[in-house]
């Protein structure tokens, strides 16, 4: 399967960024090591992080042609903004897991509120890097069971 991970604005910093909150693992480690993990079990991973929010509009647009299979996306802050990504990740009509590094809900109120979480087949959340590993695992999981 094709699996495509989308990270939002500002997690290009992740490693320096506000270690205390989002962790001292940068965005390639993290990242290489998703793809270590799909590889092994012998997916595809792709993977984009963009500051903007028409290039993540466009990938996700180009993942429908791409057939990739399942989305894990962090939106970052977009998570609390973008109508638009929401409805790009409904256009496409692909599977998708919302992943943040922290626990939003410990957080400024304004973070307690996503454009993705009732659309998402999950959200996972506080667990750090280690959550994209979980979502990555979820994803393959669902695809299997779907296949069936
Ligand atoms: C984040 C949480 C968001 O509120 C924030 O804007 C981010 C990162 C996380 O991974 O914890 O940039 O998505």
């Amino acid at each position: 399967a094709s699996i495509l991970v989308l990270n939002g604005p500002n997690l290009n910093l992740l490693g320096t960024r506000e270690p205390g909150v989002y962790g001292t693992a940068t965005l390639d480690q993290i990242v290489q090591q998703l793809r270590d993990q799909a590889t092994g079990q012998g997916h595809h991973l792709l993977s984009l992080q963009s500051n903007a929010e028409h290039e993540l509009i466009e990938r996700i647009h180009a993942a429908r042609d791409e057939a990739i299979d399942f989305i894990i996306i962090n939106p970052a802050a977009f998570t609390h903004t973008s109508v638009a990504i929401r409805d790009a990740l409904l256009a496409v009509s692909i599977p998708f897991i919302e992943v943040h590094l922290s626990n939003v809900y410990k957080r400024e109120p304004f973070r307690r509120h996503s454009y993705f979480s009732d659309v998402a087949v999950g959200v996972i959340c506080g667990l750090g890097a280690k959550g994209y590993q979980l979502a990555l695992d979820a994803a393959l999981h669902h695809i299997d069971q779907t296949e069936q």
